[in-house]
């Protein structure tokens, strides 16, 4: 296959049945709306990842709900991380399917696609910050050296890097170097897409482009001063769609999954006839 698509969702803090995320958020009905326009897309998108805090406390009828909503919405493949919002038991307990590595870590490889997925496990129990302990970072460099010349992408929840988003900052991916120098040493790593900040953000890491993916729920206030407090905003339900094909390599695109007035055709002004779109 030339040409692959994969739809990252992040951040869905799905609540139990008609309690919303905070007293604000509607974090189901956001959920749903986003994994319905996942399903509209076209051509059909060929994989799914959520990148973590796919619940907001991890309650059992959290993901019970969640799995319902994904077995009646989407038929391709869905792969799992958790954020520190979730309970790696109960997550392993309540959605089939999800993959593990010894110690109980969602951590794991996916080889039978055109492009390679490696998904990590940066979650610290009881923690809001992330972290990569040894035995996760060692699995990371003996499983990248496997498939030296596969393009890789990666899916994690807390961000390798900093985004002057000082709160969050303050929660991001703990020790960094460590996981950026095996990075540096598998050169066939192109994309690194994580979730837990509620924005879109671009960085670099290593030779990898890094991306943050906005919430498909509420969004983190834009706030770049080195003290802002901790807010979220009602900013529109978004994911990214990171295509692939044999040419260009990765190129993401964020999609709102709102609807909204269009699709227009490009009509020609006939009083400035050169001006075109
Ligand atoms: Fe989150
Ligand atoms: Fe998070």
């Amino acid at each position: 296959m030339n040409r692959f698509t994969v739809a990252q969702l992040t951040d869905l803090h799905v609540r139990p049945e008609g309690v919303p995320a905070y007293r604000v958020a509607e974090t189901n009905m956001l959920t749903e709306r986003a994994l319905r326009r996942v399903a509209a897309e076209s051509p059909a998108v060929d994989a799914v990842i959520i990148t973590g805090d796919l619940t907001d406390c991890g309650l059992p009828s959290e993901y019970d709900l969640l799995a319902g909503m994904l077995r009646r919405t989407l038929t391709m493949p869905v792969y799992l991380i958790p954020g520190n919002h979730d309970r790696r038991e109960v997550l392993l307990q309540h959605m089939p399917a999800t993959r593990s590595m010894a110690g109980g870590f969602v951590q794991y490889a996916v080889d039978d696609l055109p492009v390679r997925l490696v998904m990590l496990d940066t979650v610290r129990p009881g923690a809001g910050y992330g972290e990569l302990c040894q035995q996760r970072l060692d699995w990371l460099d003996r499983t990248l050296a496997e498939r030296p010349n596969q393009p890789t992408l990666i899916g994690m929840h807390h961000p390798p890097f900093q985004c002057g988003i000082a709160h969050m900052d303050g929660i991001a991916l703990r020790a960094p170097e460590a996981f950026v120098a095996v990075i540096a040493r598998h050169r066939q790593v192109r994309r690194i897409v994580c979730g837990h900040h509620h924005r879109p953000v671009v960085a670099q890491v290593a030779q990898a482009i890094a991306s943050i993916a906005p919430s498909v729920a509420h969004q983190v206030q834009h706030d770049l001063s080195i003290d802002g407090p901790a807010a979220f905003v009602m900013e529109p339900s978004a994911f990214d769609l990171h295509l692939w094909d044999q040419r260009s390599g990765f190129v993401s695109h964020t999609v709102l999954v709102d609807s909204f007035p269009g699709p227009f055709p490009f009509l020609l002004d006939p009083d400035y006839p050169g001006c075109s779109g």
